[in-house]
């Protein structure tokens, strides 16, 4: 199979599985299901989501349930993202948790699904395209180039090299 071959075939599972998972929705208050499902870059699928709580702001996202589960799995490199709603857009909290996981060309799926002819519709976009001048973990400094690297130290005893704290005279 080619390589754009088995690329169709693993967005079409991602989609899929998104597309289960929506079904699963725990959502009594908002009655509004979502469903999400995670590629990571060893080809593996994490499905999430949306579960809510009787004290309303405990909800939790179907783009978030599903990027933990994958975390949880120790896989932290996404390869591609989908997500299956009416109207389908991840609010801002999981665009910033996605932009944690995702590279510049990350593709996203936004799933727009009518229950009642079953008929969808596919927009394909990026996770940096919905978050301009994102909040970003390594132009700030709080991470290393490589997030891996920050666990692999903090397993072998070597601890995070310290910042560098700029003299008083230069930072007014
Ligand atoms: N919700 C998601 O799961 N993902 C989104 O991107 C937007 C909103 C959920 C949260 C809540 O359970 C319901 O949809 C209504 O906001």
């Amino acid at each position: 199979m080619s390589q754009k071959a088995k690329r169709a075939k693993s967005v079409e599972r991602l989609i899929e599985t998104a597309v289960e998972a929506q079904k699963r929705a725990y959502c009594p208050y908002s009655r509004y299901p979502v469903g999400a499902a995670v590629l990571t870059r060893t080809g593996r699928v994490f499905a999430g989501c949306n579960v809510e709580n009787a004290s309303y702001g405990l909800a939790m996202c179907a783009e978030r349930v599903a990027i933990y589960h994958a975390v949880t799995s120790g896989n932290d490199s996404i390869a591609a993202v989908a997500v299956v709603g009416a109207a389908a857009k991840p609010c801002g909290a999981c665009r910033q948790v996605m932009f944690e996981f995702a590279d510049k060309d990350t593709p996203l799926y936004l799933i727009d699904l009518n229950p009642s002819t079953g008929r969808r519709t596919v927009n394909k976009t990026t996770v940096f395209k919905l978050l301009p001048m994102a909040f970003d973990p390594l132009a700030s400094g709080l991470l290393p180039q490589n997030p891996r690297n920050l666990l692999r130290r903090k397993l072998s005893g070597r601890s995070r090299p310290k910042p560098r704290v700029r003299s008083r005279s230069r930072r007014k």
